[in-house]
């Protein structure tokens, strides 16, 4: 049940830390090595390059990850499964399918194709003995236990910490895989993220944000690098639950077209977690210049206090990981707006858990 929550989404948003205790539990070393019981060394030998399918929430997840092994040196693109295209794949493509369900019929779809194109595949999933665990060559776990809430939240962040793990592995198999240069460093931060969750999710300010800006138009999301899929989901959460106009944008982008959109009735959650800070601070100014009112999200408040209107707070953490930590407080923002708006948060219209046709 949902226990004291009055959302299955709340529960699932504050069940995090555990949740990915969970999805990391045992499988990194005391010396900062990743294992992966279903990969041992040498699994992924003749793998030349990555490629990730997936849809909706999945397909941010899998962006994050593409980001992730691109850190390790590997080549690897995020693709949304419905679009997937087999043109360039061969034996020495390794094929990932992101998918909670393991259900979804695009995801599923672009993996048979993968599959008789000649690619080794790996779904990585939440549910065991999934159509797409089934099918696929490889399965690998996220251990997020059932999601209930047709907002995917606990699955995303299980998903990206599966990932990062999965790139320290293919990089020890791949020639051209290289360990992370603060490989250390980011290991024992990837530890903490349960901690920082906790922290994030016992100090939000994110329902006295909802309800600051219920009466704008649009809400905007804007980040690089990690923090881009972060956005698109921030966006994609909105969208879903409060029925608001909300769209996600890579904060370079929004310049060239979607500034047309910005007015004083349009909020713009602006992140601030990464090393390009200094570049979103100048899309986020531009924006404010034009009205809006700038939710800026980070670990350094007086960084942003001429622009901002108000702050959502992290916890300082590795860059790559400060996505997740920023992707939970808009989560709160989103669920607390939906609530505010009185929207049927767990079942929104038009909406299902698992999408089973194309
Ligand atoms: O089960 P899957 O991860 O394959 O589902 C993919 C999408 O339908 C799903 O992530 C959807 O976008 C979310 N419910 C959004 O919150």
């Amino acid at each position: 049940g949902k226990g004291k929550y009055d959302h299955y989404m709340l529960k699932e948003i504050n069940e995090q830390a555990d949740s990915l205790s969970n999805t990391l539990g045992g499988r990194i070393t005391d010396d900062g090595d990743v294992d992966l019981e279903e990969f041992p060394r040498g699994t992924f030998d003749d793998v030349d390059h990555v490629e990730f399918i997936a849809c909706g929430t999945s397909y941010h997840a899998a962006l994050y990850g593409a980001q992730q092994l691109q850190r390790t040196g590997i080549r690897a693109t995020a693709t949304i499964a419905s679009e997937y295209d087999t043109a360039t794949v061969t034996e020495d493509t390794l094929t990932i399918a992101v998918t909670q369900s393991g259900e979804t019929a695009d995801t599923i779809s672009a993996l048979r194709a993968a599959q008789d194109a000649g690619a080794e595949t790996v779904a990585v999933t939440n549910v065991v003995g999934s159509s797409a665990a089934r099918e696929a060559d490889h399965a690998l776990y996220i251990r997020a236990g059932p999601e209930i809430g047709v907002a995917a939240t606990k699955t995303f962040s299980s998903q990206v910490a599966t990932l990062t793990l999965l790139a320290h592995r293919l990089s020890q198999d791949l020639e051209q895989g290289t360990a992370r240069e603060d490989n250390e460093e980011f290991f024992a931060e990837l530890q903490n993220l349960p901690e920082y969750i906790d922290e994030v999710l016992e100090t939000s300010t994110a329902e006295a944000v909802g309800e600051k800006y219920l009466d704008k138009n649009s809400y905007f999301f804007i980040g690089r690098d990690n923090e881009y899929p972060v956005a698109l989901e921030g966006a994609l959460k909105f969208k879903e639950i409060t029925y608001e106009h909300a769209e996600g944008f890579a904060s370079g982008e929004l310049k060239h077209g979607p500034l047309a959109l910005v007015t004083p009735k349009s909020v713009v959650f602006s992140m601030f977690t990464g090393e390009n800070g200094e570049k979103t601070r100048k899309n986020a100014e531009e924006a404010h210049t034009r009205g809006a009112d700038i939710v800026a999200v980070t670990d350094d408040a007086d960084s942003v206090h001429e622009f901002a209107d108000t702050v959502l707070h992290i916890p300082e953490t590795h860059p790559d990981i400060a996505g997740l930590l920023a992707n939970v407080q808009l989560q709160l923002v989103s669920y607390y707006t939906a609530d505010l708006l009185d929207r049927e948060i767990d079942k929104p219209r038009n909406l299902a858990k698992s999408v089973t046709v194309e």
